[in-house]
């Protein structure tokens, strides 16, 4: 290697030449560091950047490695990050040159960034996308073929064995002993394993050198090709994973997230998944012997000694992490079970819940419980923290007597503060156990604990330390297909533990320890831990009585709740928060994918609402200006009051007779003109309109439906048939022909436009069209389906006259007419409580849903006696929901805010408002194309040029990203060219929203 002091100005007058000479190029060089190869940074005078590298003689075959696979990655993945080589004057990508003797030259494309052992933001997001770009590159790599990687290649882990033979250069005993350690395990354990894994050219080195990071800390280049070779496919991740988890306060956590990461894009298997922690080690190893032996060939290589040290520190971390739930924490990153067998044991556990007997007190058929709060929002928390040990004793004893309790209650799942020494910490600080995972029975000192069930003593250990187990007992249990799992009882009295032995059979329900004084039982206030154990992590009876809350996917299958073992008449389990990635990670395992996640870039975890707003879990508040289900704001007192009320007294279906029901029939119809004066309840708009097309059907006789184009109605098959937005797009099946589709009549870019006064007639003469077309096949229409103001469609507000003549079509040719006011009723438009009244017309149905119980699942159908007469036709309708007591009365609470709050009215004045000010900013803003709306019903249509009106689709995006970074504004966008803003807050939304979000608007187009 050619240090950068011996580089003197000569010898980079050389470089200058060479890049004038063959390449053409003039500008700045720089030397850069590199083990074999001499590498510069050139930067040309017009700010174009390369890297130049000059090749030691002597290895042909792998320079023409690293030159195909940069072709190789050109041509099948050019999105990558990595180098892609510029040819010579002369087209040619490997140039000989004279540099200090005869090299080959070669210049690459350079890569901007950090390398990442150097970069600052080296967190979570790095380590994703380091697995992205790796998952991405190996894809690509599985097609390549060169001879040179068919090399048997020393750095090659996936051949650690050949390093046995190594071990004698490493001169410390100590060191010596554990590489031996991991190489035999590698020997013994991982190399018949990874016999069955996937091979393919890889990498082979992403290490921190090698990996590139930009400012925002997501990985912007890969280098360096000269290691690759055809191995395992595991071992890229097991490689990177190495480097990227030095020196990070949770270093497993940081391979699990490269794996996850690079599952998501290139699946592995769980055989592989399983390998990856032993592998990081192996790594490790190979780098100390190789080290070891390149320190003994060439003793002044100070730099190999440098990087040692970070290996021989981490090799150790990973040999104090618990190998096992390391090997948990991958798969689970991964989406495998963590604990294969845990669901099995969870399934049978529940089957057989009824055949437990009590753990304490099998004399009491229905215990009396007091739950203790021992999180630090506890009302007694500061208390808790100053108690002496006697104090604490106390209260809990007074905390039972008091409440008139049997017995207290310590919960599974609980977050605790009372977990303080070093031993809750799980190699970092950061890395803390808190979560509670077991259940806690506070009761005297000496009490009996019996067997739940039948079992042998597996482990006993006297955790005879300060806010230890104290003595503790695992009892071992078979549940069905000989799955085993374990019932644990800690801090138990050494007496009762005395004559217990291993192996010895404790039958169901016999009395086989007691609760331990708190001078035995780890100096706690006298009670029994309680935990069920699927894996016991190698720990047997030091098993850990309380996890990571940011690993709780994992620890809930290690020791899942024992609620169900102890059958008790209190919730004795919490909800563990997780971290937004664990959520997306869970959610994505088991909630149907097809279900889109806001932001996916940045998801929000909202856990509360209040009016306009949205409260995310660290307290932020985001002005929610897309939720017009929570018309009257979110958790409005009057509607959570109606809620509990009744849902305290009477929950059933509606065939029972209920005042509530009735009333809000009536309250609902007096807001609607003649003849709407009949009710039907269901529970989502979907439902509404579903039952809407069979209302009409019945009536008319007719079966085809009439839909305005890009609308949507609804998920329900039937609805999705009535969709053009959902047919017509992607997985959507088209058409289907008992559907007929009307023009969307757009008054911006449709074909009659504002001030075009017959518009409204002339849109509607297609759905006379529409009509004609049914006649030629014999036909009539049964059903009408519009909105008062488009949705879907971007915010459209109809042109005069056009639902007045549209409907006129509709009624001639036998068919009834639907508004769907799911999206713009109760008052939204301001002007009217509902959206067709702007048209001047009344409908034969009209459908209700979103806003009309502010969050609570419900919806109506509101039509005529005489339609809703001829569906009376001996089919009885039942819904086992609909109407039911707690959604009339959310109902009716929602009608009276709006009513005593004048929220109709305040949606007219502020929509004018906003209104208003978005035309005062188009006047400024030339992408702002068209500002319509009525009420706080509004779009905001961005285009790129106001004549040709091209759609401003990515810009909107943009847009409404920097709202929500910059402003804390959730918005989201509309429109068949989705490039229309759309707005309808809860209708709270006040004059300084408006303002504040006029503003920010303002602020992001200019800028
Ligand atoms: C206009 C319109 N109709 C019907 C529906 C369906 O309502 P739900 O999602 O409650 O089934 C929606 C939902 O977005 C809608 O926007």
């Amino acid at each position: 290697m050619t240090s950068n002091s011996a580089m003197d100005a000569n010898s980079l007058a050389g470089v200058h030449n060479i890049l004038a000479e063959i390449y053409g190029l003039e500008g700045t060089v720089k030397k850069l560091p590199g083990e074999h190869d001499l590498n510069f940074h050139v930067r040309t005078s017009d700010e174009r950047n390369f890297l130049l590298k000059l090749h030691a003689p002597g290895n042909d075959a792998e320079l023409d490695m690293q030159v195909s696979v940069l072709e190789h990655l050109a041509a099948h993945a050019p999105q990558l990050p990595v180098s892609k080589a510029v040819p010579d004057r002369y087209g040619a990508t490997l140039t000989d040159v004279t540099y200090l003797g005869p090299r080959k030259a070669r210049l690459l494309t350079w890569l901007d960034g950090n390398v990442w052992a150097k970069a600052e933001r080296r967190g979570e997001p790095a380590a994703q996308s380091l697995g992205y770009l790796l998952a991405e590159l190996d894809r690509s790599l599985a097609t390549f073929e060169h001879q040179g990687t068919k090399r048997i290649y020393n750095w090659d882990i996936a051949r650690a064995v050949r390093h046995l033979e190594n071990l004698h250069y490493i001169e410390d005993e100590t060191k010596r002993q554990a590489v031996g350690e991991i190489l035999q395990q590698f020997a013994d354990d991982l190399l018949p394993r990874l016999q069955d894994c996937s091979r393919q050219v890889i990498h082979n080195d992403a290490n921190d050198y090698n990996v590139l990071l930009d400012e925002n800390g997501q990985v912007s280049g890969l280098l360096d090709f000269g290691d690759m070779v055809e191995s395992c496919r595991v071992v890229e991740i097991a490689v990177a994973a190495a480097y990227a988890l030095i020196g990070a306060s949770d270093p497993v956590g940081v391979a699990a997230t490269i794996a996850g990461a690079y599952h998501l894009k290139n699946q592995i298997t769980e055989q592989e998944a399983d390998l990856i922690f032993g592998l990081v080690k192996t790594r490790y190893a190979v780098s100390m012997c190789m080290a070891a032996k390149q320190i003994r060939e060439n003793p002044e290589n100070q730099y190999l000694l440098v990087s040692q040290e970070d290996v021989w520190r981490e090799m150790q971390r990973l040999n104090a992490e618990n190998a096992r739930l390391a090997n948990m924490r991958i798969r689970s990153a991964c989406g495998f079970a963590p604990v294969p067998h845990a669901k099995r044991v969870i399934r049978w556990l529940e089957m057989n819940a009824h055949a437990f007997s009590p753990v304490i007190r099998p004399e009491l058929a229905t215990p009396k419980t007091i739950v203790f709060d021992f999180t630090h929002t506890a009302t007694y928390a500061a208390q808790l923290a100053g108690f002496s040990g006697a104090e604490f004793d106390a209260f809990c004893e007074d905390q039972i007597r008091e409440a008139g309790a049997d017995y207290g209650i310590g919960i599974y799942g609980e977050d605790r503060t009372v977990y303080k020494s070093d031993a809750f910490e799980m190699g970092s600080p950061e890395v803390r156990r808190s979560v509670h995972l077991g259940i806690d029975i506070f009761a005297p000192d000496f009490e009996p604990v019996h067997a739940p069930m039948a079992g042998t003593v597996a482990f006993y250990h006297d955790d005879a330390v300060y806010n230890g187990f104290g003595p503790t007992v695992l009892l071992e249990h078979e549940a069905s297909e000989g799955d085993k799992f374990w019932t644990l009882y800690g801090h138990l009295s050494r007496r009762g533990c005395e004559n217990l032995k291993i192996g010895q059979k404790i039958e169901k329900g016999e009395a086989f320890a007691e609760f331990g004084p708190r001078e035995e039982n780890g100096e706690w206030p006298p009670h029994l831990h309680f935990q069920i154990v699927t894996d016991h992590l190698g720990l047997e009876a030091r098993m850990h009585g309380v996890g990571v809350r940011q690993q709780w996917p994992v620890w809930r299958e290690i020791s899942p709740d024992p609620s169900v073992i102890l059958g008790l008449p209190v919730s004795a389990s919490a909800i563990v928060a997780q971290d937004k990635t664990a959520l997306v990670q869970e959610r994505s395992l088991r909630i149907g994918r097809s279900l889109s996640i806001a932001y996916s870039d940045a998801p929000l975890k909202i856990v509360g609402g209040d009016g306009c707003y949205l409260v995310d879990e660290s307290g932020k508040r985001w002005l929610d200006m897309v939720n017009n289900v929570c018309h009257v704001g979110h958790c409005h007192p009057r509607v959570v009051e109606a809620a509990k009320t009744q849902m305290g007294q009477l929950n059933t279906n509606s065939r029972y007779l209920h005042d509530t029901l009735v009333e809000y029939s009536h309250r609902l119809t007096d807001l609607f003109p003649d003849p709407l004066n009949v009710c039907f309840f269901v529970n989502s708009g979907s439902e509404a309109n579903d039952l809407a097309i069979r209302l009409a059907r019945t009536y008319t006789g007719n079966r085809d439906l009439l839909t305005v184009d890009h609308a949507y109605h609804g998920h329900l098959s039937s609805l999705i048939e009535v969709s053009p937005y959902k047919f017509a797009g992607k997985g959507g099946e088209g058409r289907p022909s008992h559907v007929r589709v009307v023009q969307m009549p757009d008054l911006y870019r449709g074909q009659w436009r504002y001030g075009d006064e017959d518009a409204g007639r002339n849109y509607a003469e297609d759905v006379r069209r529409k009509i004609e077309d049914l006649k030629k096949e014999g036909k009539s229409p049964a059903l009408f389906f519009s909105e008062g103001i488009l949705g879907t469609g971007g915010q459209l507000v109809l042109p005069k006259g056009y639902l007045q003549h549209a409907y006129e079509h509709v009624r001639e040719a036998g068919g009834l007419c639907l508004a769907d006011e799911v999206q713009v009723g109760f008052g939204r438009v301001g002007s009217h409580m509902w959206a067709f009244e702007t048209q001047g017309v009344v409908p034969d149905i009209v459908t209700l849903g979103k806003p009309i119980g502010n969050g609570h699942p419900m919806a109506a159908v509101i039509t005529s006696e005489k339609v809703a007469a001829a569906f009376a036709n001996g089919m009885e309708y039942f819904n086992t929901f609909g109407g039911n007591p707690v959604s009339a009365s959310i109902g009716l609470a929602v009608l009276d805010v709006i009513r005593d709050e004048r929220l109709k009215h305040h949606c007219q004045v502020t929509g004018e408002r906003m209104m208003a000010g978005a035309r005062a900013l188009a006047e400024k803003h030339t992408v702002i194309g068209d500002v319509r709306g009525h009420g706080l019903f509004i779009g905001i249509e961005l285009v790129r040029d106001r004549e040709t009106l091209e759609p401003a689709a990515d810009e909107l995006d943009e847009i409404i990203r920097k709202m929500k970074t910059r402003h804390g504004i959730l918005l989201s966008s509309e429109g068949p060219h989705h490039n229309v803003l759309k707005i309808k807050p809860p209708a709270q939304f006040s004059f300084e929203d408006c303002d504040y979000f006029l503003a920010s608007l303002d602020e992001v187009l200019s800028n």
